[in-house]
């Protein structure tokens, strides 16, 4: 890492331009080495059973919400390689029923990196694998914590943006973490 990166800012996120790569890193804890979303990414399948249905025979909203913060929370934990504990979850919107059958995919990827927060989104899809028909069902914003061995919030690693998407993706996490705190704030 060069001497720049290791710029550190107690005021807010510094973003700092590697001259060789053109990465940028974006988090307060630059003194830490960058990584990149992709080496967080979580992909978790799972098979909807009899014992994940509702009354009414759909899968329970439950089931899903835990699969949400199981892929978030490994993602997260992937980022920060430590425990980790969910501060928040943004509403969760159920855009269509997921069925006793289907097998249901969670991709966790990280939009966000504060000095001791994450932000992870996670996108669920439902497959029908009689048909092979994908069903976007549901998205969810989550924000973890990173915690030492005293339970205490703990620094994590910069995040290294590159592309467009990614930059995108920063933008609007830190426009809903400006929300979630001014919410918590009162
Ligand atoms: C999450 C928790 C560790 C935060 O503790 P805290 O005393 O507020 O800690 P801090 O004020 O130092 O905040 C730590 C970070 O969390 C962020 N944070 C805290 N509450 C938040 C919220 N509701 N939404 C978004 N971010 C939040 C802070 O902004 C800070 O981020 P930063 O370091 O990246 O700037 C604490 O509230 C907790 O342990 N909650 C229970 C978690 C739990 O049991 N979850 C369910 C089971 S895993």
């Amino acid at each position: 890492m060069g001497s720049r990166e290791r710029e550190v800012s107690d005021h807010g996120p510094r973003n700092t331009l590697n001259p060789k790569s053109q990465h940028v890193i974006f988090g307060k804890e630059t003194n830490m080495t960058g990584k990149h979303a992709r080496d967080s990414e979580v992909v978790l399948s799972q098979l909807m059973l009899p014992t994940d249905a509702n009354p009414q025979g759909n899968v329970h909203g439950g089931t899903i919400m835990k699969l949400i913060d199981t892929a978030g929370g490994m993602c997260a934990v992937r980022h920060a390689r430590t425990f980790v504990v969910t501060a928040e979850i943004d509403s969760i919107t159920f855009l269509s029923p997921v069925y006793v059958g289907n097998l249901v995919t969670l991709r966790a990827h990280l939009n966000w990196v504060g000095r001791t927060s994450m932000e992870v989104e996670v996108c669920v899809e439902a497959e029908n694998p009689l048909t092979g028909e994908i069903t976007h069902t549901n998205s969810a914003y989550a924000v973890y914590v990173a915690l030492d061995a005293g339970s205490k919030p703990k620094a994590v690693p910069p995040l290294i943006i590159e592309t467009d998407e990614e930059r995108r993706r920063w933008a609007e996490a830190e426009a809903r973490r400006a929300h979630r705190l001014a919410m918590k704030q009162g």
